[in-house]
């Protein structure tokens, strides 16, 4: 596995790549890699001929008062992890590389942002889908790969790559959970032994909603209360910062459950914000 750190030595080597006709699978993370990531590797081997993982912590996405300084980073585990993975290449460029002056330009997203995630964390999506505009241009993929756990980050980023005309498709893969349920994340590492025990009670509340819902009940907000009132009830070390039901992918409000729906949820822990759900696929 080779590991690039510069924009022009990774340009060189989707070039050589390109010569060859092989095709480019890209699975961009912020590090840490674990189950979930490794998934979307063994997906993107399956698919393409070389693989390319990026390894950026990208300052642009968090908030002032976001954990950008606490992410966990670990590079020699990141490394030899992707190596055992079979990663072609890990880029892993340093915040100057990518933004060595103020940008002139930046990417705005304009929809599916009002809601979940980029209701409580403003800028997040527009800091995403500015990194992946130019890494999708520094990596040239024919695929990138997403874990169905940001689901509103898959949703935005579907979109972008649609309006922008980029040629590259996206594939979202199954969310990777632990035996309890709970949906593997960079962040688990800072949830004390007690948040992480109460943190099954996540997936098992939107199991509940998915329950009523697969028995008949299509009303939105009688699936919400459902799963809000379950976490009422379970979570009493974090505090629950949304629970919502909205179209799939478009993320819009409806009163009753048309077509695929999602619910999500977020609850803030101490040290880590945790995020889930959950698509309702349409009957
Ligand atoms: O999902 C993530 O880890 C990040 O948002 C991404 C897609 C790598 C962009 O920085």
């Amino acid at each position: 596995m080779k590991v690039i750190t510069s924009i022009s030595d990774m340009q060189e080597s989707v070039d050589a790549e390109l010569r060859l006709n092989h095709t480019i699978g890209f699975v961009p993370t912020m590090g840490y890699l674990h189950e979930g990531h490794l998934s979307l590797v063994d997906q993107a081997k399956k698919e393409n001929d070389f693989v390319v993982v990026s390894l950026f912590v990208n300052p642009l996405q968090f908030g002032p008062n976001e954990d950008f300084d606490q992410y966990p980073r670990d590079f020699n585990r990141d490394r030899k992890v992707a190596e055992d993975a079979g990663v072609d290449v890990l880029f892993c460029p340093q915040a100057v590389e990518m933004y060595p002056r103020t940008p002139v330009v930046s990417v705005s997203v304009d929809q599916r942002t009002n809601v979940l995630c980029g209701q409580s964390r403003p800028g997040h999506f527009n800091g995403v889908a500015t990194v992946l505009t130019k890494l999708f241009h520094i990596v040239v993929p024919n695929r990138v790969y997403f874990g169905r756990k940001d689901a509103q980050q898959a949703a935005v980023i579907e979109g972008m790559v649609e309006d922008f005309n980029f040629r590259l498709d996206i594939v979202t893969c199954p969310t990777v959970r632990e035996t309890d349920g709970v949906a593997l994340s960079s962040r688990n590492i800072h949830l004390s032994q007690t948040e992480r025990e109460e943190a099954r009670n996540l997936y098992q509340s939107l199991q509940y909603g998915e329950r009523f819902y697969n028995a008949g009940e299509t009303n939105v907000q009688q699936l919400q209360t459902k799963v809000l009132e379950f976490l009422e009830k379970n979570i009493h070390e974090g505090v629950i910062d949304y629970v919502d039901v909205l179209s799939y992918p478009d993320l819009t409000k409806k009163q009753t459950c048309t077509g695929d729906m999602i619910i999500a949820i977020a609850v803030q822990y101490k040290k880590a914000r945790l995020i889930d759900n959950i698509i309702l696929i349409g009957k």
